[in-house]
């Protein structure tokens, strides 16, 4: 027989809510921030699985996935990177709760009344061979009041893993989780749009360096760092931490092109030795915007401006400096672990999107060709141990790149998901 855990006092509602308050707050990313928001809800409820949808354009697009089952706990995935969005409207579960803004909370989707507002589409479960049981959807509200996204966890479980329906705790934290959440929400979007404009600046002056360059670039080493931190057993909180602050920081690798000139930015031959000398300093011009800072963001985003044209040979730029004061003499390039190990996967990152992208002077490569100079600068330009990383989850880098292509709406969810 199955017993029903009590429900929460006043006491642990506050020390549940202050913890993922705490969580939540120390995140910069919007990706990290939702798959923060789904670990603790999931946590809370004890749910296998969980999606967080957000509000675009007066639809729902996909924002985040967890499942357990399906995916594993804590493992680089294609599938955070899909890329669709939905109505919302009573064609589907997430989209009524969006419609409606009211919590809807399932003991069985298999055995809803016939006169439910909205019907279970079991076309994922069909497509994936999962089993939906319980289902607990609830709208992510604004303080203007505006439903800015959903939450949707599915499968609680007791504790032989059962799927049971969701119980008292879920029930009350979660809808307070979801205040929050949408705080942290807006703030990422913000930060996000901030950034995006900063690049937009650098774009007016390169135009190969468009948002949906930065966006690859940064998600590419968010990923690529995920497997290296793996591979060499980083600890769990140090991965989560350094994932959120280098999507964000590699976006603004090349914010110092604002610092050189139109004629040797969009100069269409090849630069002469001196005007390569001056674009060079695009590295140092990047650093100098984030020194002086306290905060490990800006550390991080100047470390990557100013080495993430170093080579593992020792053989890229602007190399050793004394501090980043104008008119001095570099010293020779760093190499091997010298280059921090944020630029060296940026270094990686960037290369391979320039290779893929169509430029002036040349059309995109194709993959083969890509991965066949990765493999043959593993260990001269690029870290061999981040090129490993990078390669191994291919697939992943793959669907990133099929997401944030130059400015193309998401397309419509293709079967439906379980919401
Ligand atoms: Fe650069
Ligand atoms: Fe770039």
């Amino acid at each position: 027989m199955q017993t029903t855990p009590p429900s929460p006092d006043g006491a642990d509602i506050l020390c549940e809510i202050l913890a993922v308050n705490e969580a939540l707050s120390g995140l910069k990313d919007l990706d990290a921030i939702l798959d923060r928001i789904l670990t603790e809800s999931r946590r809370i409820a004890r749910a296998d699985a969980g999606t967080v949808y957000l509000v675009e354009d007066g639809r729902l697009r996909f924002g985040y996935v967890h499942n357990d089952t399906l995916i594993g706990q804590g493992k680089v995935t294609k599938d955070v990177y899909a890329d669709f969005t939905l109505p919302m409207d009573s064609t589907s579960i997430v989209g009524h709760v969006a419609a409606t803004g009211r919590a809807l909370d399932i003991a069985d989707a298999y055995a809803m009344a016939p006169d439910a507002p909205v019907a279970f589409n079991p076309a994922f479960d069909r497509k994936t061979g999962y089993h939906t049981t319980s289902m607990l959807t609830l709208p992510v509200i604004t303080s203007q009041g505006a439903v800015s996204g959903v939450i949707q966890l599915i499968n609680a479980k007791d504790d032989a893993g059962r799927p049971v329906p969701f119980g008292p705790q879920a029930r009350t934290l979660l809808p307070l989780l979801a205040t929050m959440a949408s705080v942290a929400i807006e703030r990422a979007i913000m930060t996000r749009e901030l950034i995006l404009r900063m690049m937009q600046m650098a774009e007016l002056r390169d135009p190969s360096e468009t948002g949906a360059h930065v966006t690859r670039v940064g998600s590419y080493a968010a990923e690529v760092y995920h497997r290296y931190a793996q591979m060499a057993g980083t600890d769990e909180r140090e991965l989560k931490k350094t994932k959120d602050l280098i999507r964000v920081a590699a976006m603004l690798h090349d914010v110092g092109k604002v610092g050189i000139s139109d004629k040797i930015l969009k100069k269409p031959a090849r630069l002469d030795p001196e005007e390569f000398a001056v674009m060079r300093m695009h590295t140092v011009y990047g650093a100098r915007l984030f020194q002086n800072s306290t905060s490990e963001l800006d550390a991080m985003s100047g470390s990557i401006a100013l080495n993430h044209h170093e080579k593992w040979n020792g053989t890229g730029y602007p190399g050793r400096l004394d501090g980043l004061a104008p008119a001095q003499a570099p010293g020779p390039p760093k190499a091997g672990t010298e280059i921090p190990l944020e630029a060296r996967i940026v270094a990686l990152a960037d290369v391979f999107d320039a290779l893929g992208s169509r430029r002036s002077y040349k059309p995109p490569w194709p993959d083969e060709k890509i991965l066949a100079l990765l493999r043959e600068e593993r260990g001269a330009h690029f870290d061999p141990d981040v090129v490993d990383a990078f390669l191994d989850i291919f697939e992943v880098i793959a669907a990133i790149r099929d997401k944030y292509t130059e400015d193309q709406p998401a397309p419509d969810a293709p079967e439906g998901p379980a919401g």
